[in-house]
């Protein structure tokens, strides 16, 4: 099984931003522990991280037809991107999203979240597990 995982602005940023909130670790890290739960499962990752809304929209629209299913935490935009959410409905893959931080617990606006509307799944508050957890949800798939 291929996954596109789609890490949105300022995730780059991970062991530097708010460390109180996302952690230490940093995203080299986060990448490698990506790796491994791919490999954990069986399955094939193709990573990116992009801050640009339209540089994600584009690589979701990438994915059609070449993956077989998409983990996404879009970070901010999460709370405003239309554009990703109707990306992630364009294409039609299996979709989960995926935060560090427990959104529900934090701010307002942070609460909605459009790509969610697309996602089979939401893997919140559980940091670098929850992208485990998205990918191990993707590959016990009957598809
Ligand atoms: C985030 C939560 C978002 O609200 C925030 O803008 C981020 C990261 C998370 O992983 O917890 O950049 O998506």
């Amino acid at each position: 099984m291929n996954i596109l995982v789609i890490n949105g602005p300022n995730i780059n940023m991970l062991g530097i931003r708010e460390p109180d909130i996302y952690g230490k670790q940093d995203f080299a890290a986060l990448e490698a522990f990506i790796r491994q739960a791919a490999a954990e499962c069986g399955a094939q990752v193709e990573l990116f991280q992009s801050n640009h809304e339209g540089a994600i929209v584009d690589k979701i629209q990438w994915a059609y037809r070449k993956m077989d299913g998409i983990v996404i935490n879009p970070a901010a935009y999460t709370h405003t991107s239309v554009a990703i959410l109707d990306a992630l409905k364009a294409v039609g893959l299996p979709a989960v999203e995926v935060h560090l931080s427990d959104v529900n617990a934090r701010e307002e606006f942070r609460h909605i979240s459009y790509a969610g509307m697309a996602c089979e799944k939401s893997y919140i508050g559980m940091g670098f597990e929850g992208y485990r957890a998205a990918i191990q949800y993707l590959t016990g798939k009957q598809r």
